[in-house]
């Protein structure tokens, strides 16, 4: 039986089958990679990532999650991919690939993208920001806090894409009531029906 809080949400510190415990797990969800990319999301290195073959090939720089890259991709290649397939940072989802359910959400230069619908080449010089690169170093962004502490999410593959999407909706400081929070954020489809969850870690980090 599943162990509620004084709150009415589950016991974050249940352990689970596998012995990890219900926080931890979500944890990793919500960090997507937090461990992998906490080391170098201030460095300054550049990587060069290049395509192995193709005919229209554009070089284009970018600075993901504070870590310099030139890229040498094929000019169809989307953000979405790029992140995802040439550098391994696949916190960031792929639902849709048509712009329609919001999987794909980061930051690019502090305004959330639909990744799927940006090519490579038209970022150049931006700064890009996934899910990977919103904590700062073990401490996770507040909006990742409270999508843990509200239970925010359930198969947890929206999850990357909202938490994108609520930190620039945030950003923006147009949405201030229930009604244009979920306005702001119906762009962002959550298939497991998360969303007073989502909009309850929204509003404490609003009012935080
Ligand atoms: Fe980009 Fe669905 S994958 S909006
Ligand atoms: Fe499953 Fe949103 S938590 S799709």
């Amino acid at each position: 039986m599943e162990n509620i809080d004084n709150n009415g949400l589950p016991d974050q510190d249940e352990t689970l089958p596998g012995g990890t415990t219900r926080r931890g797990f979500l944890t990793q969800i919500t960090a997507a990679g937090i461990a992998v990319t906490a080391a170098p999301a201030f460095a300054k290195a550049i990587d060069v990532v290049n395509t192995p073959a193709g005919t229209d090939i554009v070089t284009t720089h970018l600075t993901i999650n504070g870590k310099s890259y030139t890229l040498n991709l094929d000019s169809r290649v989307t953000l979405l991919d790029a992140l995802r397939e040439r550098l391994g940072l696949s916190g960031t989802k792929k639902g849709c690939d048509h712009g329609q359910c919001g999987a794909c959400t980061v930051l690019v230069d502090g305004k959330r993208i639909n990744s799927c619908l940006h090519l490579t080449a038209v970022c150049e010089g931006s700064k890009v920001t996934t899910i990977e690169g919103l904590a700062q170093g073990d401490q996770l962004h507040p909006m990742q806090e409270a999508f843990i502490k509200h239970d925010a999410f359930q198969c947890g593959y929206c999850t990357p894409g909202q938490i994108c999407s609520a930190v620039g909706m945030l950003q923006e400081g147009k949405a201030h009531t229930d009604a244009e929070i979920r306005e702001a954020m119906s762009g962002n489809i959550c298939r497991c029906g998360a969303y007073q969850h989502i909009l309850e870690a929204i509003k404490e980090v609003k009012t935080a």
